[in-house]
């Protein structure tokens, strides 16, 4: 594989990929691949869905861009779509989750200096992952990704993860605090879920202080821990919602969700983007929620996470150097006693495609639409493999 011309930004897989079918995908040279990545949570709908191939082939003949200068049918009719299953107010549209994470920053500080605070400050976790724009990246809680690109941004404060105290703490001392931003189940990070009684916390002191309960949904929302968004799983409503990865299969779209004291902040002029929320676009949102609520797939990732997590227990429970399978729905983690980089490459070699993150946990996230017979074949490959690996 050349990629000469290509920034080198990536530590790339010896193997390139030419097209794919549900969870499968055949590499150039033929060979095929069960992909429990799914672009890293994007394809959701796993590969050439027709109903989303249907519904852009469609939408390439009638139009691509025009502008946020005029009206989008098919952006209100996401946004309608993503209210209704949220309860939020309104969407801002963009194209990354990065992009839809600035624009929650800077809604929380525009909504600090409308209640006469100008300076903000926003609350964010260790091991939190919000993006790589400069601002996102210092809101991010990995002192890896962000070395060498000081000065940071400022206007953060960060605390440990699932701390109840720590906020507390923070509140105590921090009169400039504006909102929080934070992951009800952080993915990067090593797939770590949020207690209930912590997310319901964060709702009370928001509500208390005044502050935005801004969660980055761009890795957990979309159907993939088994509701359409992880906050739903402890039954209380956000400020700020961001959204990317899974809402538009593939095609680039991210999204900042507000309702409340966030709704009705941000006013012509305040904030943009040229190709944020297209036709294009927002047609793969429409035709994505669409089939992902025809068939079923939020109940298939909580039935097949189950699955997976248990499948994982049963193979590799009381093998030395397991520590945990978990995770919600089909946003997985398996833990190891070391450090197991080294596993992505074995695991190709084996015929799937994992991840690793935070060092010692293998994560995994396959589409949506994996059915049981794929589960237990990932389950089956990727413990051989990890079996082997441990045995070293
Ligand atoms: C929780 C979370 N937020 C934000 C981002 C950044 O999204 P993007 O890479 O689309 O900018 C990611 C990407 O992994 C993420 O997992």
């Amino acid at each position: 594989m050349s990629n000469s011309h290509v920034m080198n930004t990536y530590g790339r897989q010896p193997v390139t990929f030419s097209h794919g079918k549900g969870v499968w995908i055949w590499d150039e040279a033929g060979r095929k691949y069960l992909d429990a990545m799914a672009g890293i949570a994007v394809s959701g709908l796993g590969h050439a869905h027709p109903k989303l191939t249907a519904a852009l082939t469609d939408q390439l003949g009638k139009l691509i861009h025009t502008s946020n200068l005029y009206g989008v049918r098919n952006q209100e009719t996401l946004a309608d779509r993503i209210c209704a299953l949220s309860g939020m107010e309104e969407v801002f549209f963009c194209s990354s989750g990065s992009e839809a994470n600035e624009s929650a920053i800077k809604l929380a500080r525009y909504y600090a200096h409308q209640n006469g605070n100008n300076n903000a400050a926003i609350i964010v976790m260790e091991r939190a992952w919000h993006g790589r724009t400069l601002a996102t990246l210092s809101a991010t809680g990995n002192r890896k990704a962000q070395a060498g690109f000081e000065p940071l941004v400022q206007g953060f404060v960060r605390v440990p993860y699932n701390d109840i105290q720590s906020i507390k703490q923070a509140a105590d001392v921090n009169p400039n605090i504006a909102a929080i931003l934070v992951e009800v189940l952080q993915g990067e990070g090593g797939i770590h879920v949020a207690d209930i009684e912590y997310v319901r916390f964060l709702r009370k002191i928001c509500d208390e202080k005044g502050w935005l309960l801004m969660l980055d949904e761009v890795q957990c929302g979309i159907g993939r821990t088994g509701k359409w968004f992880g906050f739903q799983h402890a039954g209380i409503q956000c400020d700020a919602m961001t959204l990317a990865k899974g809402l538009g299969s593939g095609v680039p779209i991210g999204a900042c969700v507000a309702a409340g004291k966030a709704a009705h902040v941000l006013k012509p002029g305040t904030h943009g983007s040229t190709f944020g929320g297209g036709p294009l676009a927002c047609r793969a949102g429409i035709a994505t929620l669409a089939a992902m609520e025809d068939e079923g797939l939020l109940a298939n990732a909580t039935k097949m996470g189950e699955v997976i997590r248990n499948g994982f227990r049963e193979a590799l429970g009381g093998t030395p150097g397991f520590v945990e399978a978990r995770g919600m729905g089909l946003m997985i983690g398996v833990e190891l006693d070391r450090p197991c980089g080294g596993l992505v490459n074995l695991a190709l070699e084996a015929g799937v495609l994992i991840n690793v993150t935070a060092d010692r946990v293998i994560r995994l996230l396959p589409p949506l639409v994996i059915n049981e017979a794929e589960s237990r074949e990932l389950v089956a490959r990727v413990s051989a493999v990890v079996k082997k690996f441990l045995s070293k």
